[in-house]
C-alpha cells in the first residue's frame, strides 16, 4: 500500500505541540484500545480520526485511491489502511510497541494508545494501559467474547483503569442484529461480575459504515445509548480525584543555572501545590516551604496533579533527583520490602533472588524478587502455584530493595484512581539493560524507618590502617575442577608470607557450614553467591584481603557482588580450564557421576557457566602451572595496590 507512513508520523509529531497548544483549555481523556487480531480495531480508530477531521487531505486522496484498488465493500473508504501502516513496522523491528494518536472534538481532546492485538503483546498493552483513564475493548460481533477479551479486561482492571467500553464491532456483518449484540453483552456481564469490573458500557458499532462511532446512523434504531464518540466526550475523567489527593512530586532533576536559582523539576503525581505550602523532602524528612511554582508559561498561583513544574523553596535544603517533595502533614512512607503484582515481559523467565534494577518514579534501586506467592490465570483470575514467572505471566511476589524507596500503594485505598507514579515500577536486567517487568506495589512488609544503620566508631578505614593494607576481594570463578581452590590457596600462602592479612572462602567449605542448606539449583547458587558476597564484604570492612573460590557460574551475581564492593576493590579472576580438560582431570570424580546421570545440575554438563567478559585477570590453566598462576596474581595485585 502506498500510504506515506513516515510522513504521517512526522506530520503528527511536528503538529502535536502546536495542536495541543490550541487544545490546551480542553479536558484530556487518555484511552487505550485493545482487541484481538482482525477485530476491526484499525477500521474503528481510522473512522474516529476521520470523523474528527484529523485525517489530512493528502492522506485522504491516497486513501481513496488505495481503497479503490483494494476494492472495499460498498465503496467505503478502508480506514484500516490508515492505521495498519504501523503494524508492518512492528513486525519488522518492533520499534513501535504502542502507537499514540491525538485527536480532538469541540468538547475534549483525546490521546489514544493503540496496541497490537497478538497475545504475546501483553506488555505493550500494559504500557499503553498504564496511563489510560479508560479502555475500549473490541469484540467482533461474529465471534463474541474471546479469551483475549477476558485477558485484556483483567489486565486493564489490574492496572487500575476504572472505566471500560465494550465496543461490539463489525455489526454490519451480523446485519445489525440486536439479539447478536445482546447475547454478547449478557456473556460479558457474567464475566465482569465475576472479576469485579463494575463500570462498563457496551456499544454496538460498525467502523466500516460509521454507525454509532461518531453519529448514530440509522441501521441500529433499537440502540438508544450514546455513540462511542459521545461516550468518550462525556465519561467522567479522574483528574479531579488526583488533584484531591495529598501533594507528591518525585524530583526529576535539580535545575541550577546559577547561584541565584535552585529549582526542583518534576511532574506532580498527586494533589496540588502553591507558594507558601509547607513540604517535606523524602526520604530525609526535612521540612521546607514553597517559594515559587514555575512553569514555561511563567509562575503559577497553584499547580495540580499531572502538571510538570519547577519548585523553589524559601531556604536551601538538600534535595536531589529521586527525592520526593510531599505535603508536610501527610507524607508517603519509605520502605525496602514490599508485596507487589509483577507482569513479566521478557523471554527469559524471572530468576528469584537475582538483582534487577528497579525504577520507581525517579528513584532507582537494586531489587531482588522472591519466588512468587502465586501466579494469576489471566483468563479467570484464579491463583496458581509458580516457581518463577515466564513471558507475559502475572504473579504476586515479595520484593526487597537495597535502599528505602518512597512509595504509595498502587491501588488507591479510597477507591480513587491508582497512584501510578509512586506505586508503579519497572524492573530492568542489569546486564542487557532491557525492561523485563512492570509491577504495582501493594504494601510495605517492613517500614525502613524502623531499621537503622548502626554508625560504628571504628570503621573500615581504621581496620585497614591497623593492618597496613588496602582491602580487596580476589574473586576466583571457573568450572568445577578448574583449579580455583588450588590457585587461591597458593595465592593466600604467598600473601601471608608477605605479611598480608587474608582469608580464603572456599565453596566446598562454606557449603558445609554457612550454606549447608543450599543445593545446586539456579536459585540456590544465586543465594550461595549472595551470602558469600555479603561475608566477603564484611571481611573487607574488617580490612582483610579476601579470596573466594566458587564456581559462581552466573555473570549477574558476580556483577552484583562487584557492585557491593568499593570501586577497584573487586578483582575478578577467571580460572579458565576448558570443560574437556576439567573433565579429563576429574579430581573429585564428579564429572563421571554427572555424565552417568547421578549428579543433576552439574555445571558445564546440564547447568550453564557464563564466563566473565572482562575479568581483571585471566588465567589459562592449560598454558601455565598453578604455581605460575599464583605468582602472576600476586604480582598483579601488588601492582594494583
Ligand atoms: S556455585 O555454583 O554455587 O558457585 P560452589 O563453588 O559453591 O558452586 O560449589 C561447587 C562445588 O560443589 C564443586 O566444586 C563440587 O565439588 C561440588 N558440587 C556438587 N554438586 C555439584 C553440582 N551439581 N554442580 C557443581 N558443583 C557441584
Amino acid at each position: 500500500m502506498a500510504l506515506p507512513h513516515a510522513d504521517e508520523r512526522e506530520l503528527i509529531a511536528s503538529d502535536i505541540s502546536a495542536y495541543l497548544e490550541r487544545q490546551k483549555s480542553k479536558e484530556l481523556l487518555r484511552f487505550i484500545t485493545c482487541g484481538s487480531v482482525d477485530d476491526g480495531k484499525s477500521t474503528l480508530i481510522g473512522r474516529l480520526l476521520f470523523e474528527t477531521r484529523q485525517i489530512f487531505d493528502d492522506q485522504m486522496a491516497a486513501l481513496e485511491a488505495d481503497s479503490k484498488k483494494v476494492g472495499t465493500q460498498g465503496g467505503n473508504i478502508d480506514f484500516a489502511l490508515l492505521v495498519d501502516g504501523l503494524s508492518a513496522e512492528r513486525e519488522q523491528g518492533i520499534t513501535i510497541d504502542v502507537a499514540y494518536r491525538f485527536f480532538a472534538t469541540a468538547k475534549r481532546k483525546f490521546i489514544v494508545a493503540d496496541t497490537p492485538g497478538h497475545e504475546q503483546y501483553t506488555r505493550n498493552m500494559f504500557t499503553g494501559a498504564s496511563t489510560a483513564d479508560l479502555a475500549v475493548l473490541l469484540v467482533d460481533a461474529r465471534k463474541g467474547v474471546l479469551e483475549q477479551t477476558r485477558r485484556h479486561s483483567i489486565l486493564t482492571h489490574l492496572v487500575g483503569i476504572r472505566r471500560l467500553v465494550l465496543a461490539v464491532t463489525k455489526m454490519d456483518l451480523v446485519d445489525f442484529d440486536r439479539d447478536a449484540f445482546e447475547a454478547i453483552v449478557a456473556d460479558y456481564r457474567s464475566f465482569a461480575e465475576q472479576i469485579g469490573i463494575l463500570n462498563w458500557v457496551a456499544i454496538p458499532v460498525s467502523g466500516l459504515s460509521g454507525d454509532n462511532v461518531a453519529g448514530r446512523g440509522d441501521a441500529m434504531g433499537w440502540y438508544d445509548g450514546p455513540s462511542l464518540l459521545e461516550h468518550l466526550e462525556t465519561v467522567p475523567i479522574d483528574s479531579a480525584a488526583d488533584e484531591a489527593k495529598p501533594f507528591r512530586m518525585p524530583v526529576q532533576w535539580v535545575n541550577r543555572p546559577d547561584q541565584h536559582f535552585r529549582g526542583f523539576a518534576g511532574q506532580i503525581a498527586g494533589g496540588h501545590v502553591k507558594p507558601g505550602d509547607e513540604v517535606r523532602i523524602l526520604p530525609s524528612g526535612r521540612i521546607g516551604r514553597i517559594d515559587k511554582v514555575v512553569t514555561m508559561d511563567g509562575d503559577l498561583d497553584v499547580a495540580v496533579a499531572g502538571q510538570s513544574v519547577t519548585l523553589t523553596l524559601t531556604q536551601e535544603i538538600d534535595c536531589s533527583r529521586g527525592d520526593v517533595i510531599a505535603a508536610a502533614k501527610d507524607p508517603p512512607h519509605a520502605a525496602d520490602q514490599f508485596e507487589a503484582t509483577i507482569i513479566w515481559m521478557a523471554d527469559e523467565p524471572m530468576v528469584p533472588g537475582r538483582g534487577y534494577w528497579l525504577k520507581l518514579a525517579t528513584q532507582n534501586a537494586t531489587a531482588t524478587v522472591a519466588q512468587p506467592k502465586h501466579q494469576l490465570n489471566v483468563n479467570t483470575m484464579e491463583e496458581l502455584a509458580a516457581k518463577t514467572l515466564d513471558l507475559n505471566a502475572i504473579g504476586v511476589a515479595e520484593i526487597t530493595t537495597d535502599r528505602p524507596l518512597v512509595f504509595e500503594p498502587y491501588a488507591d485505598v479510597a477507591g480513587g484512581p491508582p497512584n501510578r507514579q509512586l506505586g508503579g515500577f519497572i524492573l530492568i536486567d542489569k546486564l542487557t539493560n532491557s525492561t523485563v517487568a512492570a509491577g504495582m506495589l501493594h504494601f510495605a512488609l517492613r517500614r525502613a524507618e524502623n531499621v537503622h544503620w548502626q554508625a560504628l566508631d571504628v570503621g573500615r578505614d581504621m581496620h585497614a590502617r591497623l593492618k597496613g593494607q588496602k582491602p580487596a576481594v580476589l574473586w576466583f570463578t571457573g568450572l568445577s575442577g578448574a583449579g580455583k581452590s588450588t590457585i587461591a590457596n597458593l595465592v593466600e600462602k604467598k600473601l601471608a608470607a608477605l605479611g598480608r592479612h587474608t582469608f580464603l572462602l572456599d565453596g566446598d567449605n562454606v557449603r558445609h557450614g554457612l550454606n549447608k542448606d543450599l543445593g545446586f539449583t539456579e536459585a540456590d547458587r544465586i543465594e550461595n553467591i549472595r551470602r558469600v558476597g555479603e561475608v566477603a564484604k564484611l571481611m573487607t570492612d574488617a580490612g582483610l584481603i579476601v579470596l573466594t573460590a566458587f564456581i559462581s557460574p552466573f555473570r549477574a551475581e558476580r556483577e552484583m557482588v562487584r557492585g557491593m564492593m568499593a570501586e577497584g576493590e573487586f578483582v575478578e579472576i577467571y580460572v579458565d580450564t576448558p570443560l574437556a580438560e576439567a573433565e579429563r582431570r576429574d579430581v573429585k570424580g564428579l564429572y563421571a557421576k554427572a555424565r552417568a546421570g547421578d549428579l543433576p545440575n552439574f555445571t558445564g554438563i546440564d547447568s550453564p557457566y557464563e564466563p566473565p567478559e572482562q575479568p581483571e585477570l585471566w588465567i589459562d590453566t592449560t598454558a601455565m602451572s598453578a604455581e605460575e598462576a599464583a605468582d602472576k596474581i600476586v604480582e598483579e595485585l601488588l601492582k594494583l595496590r
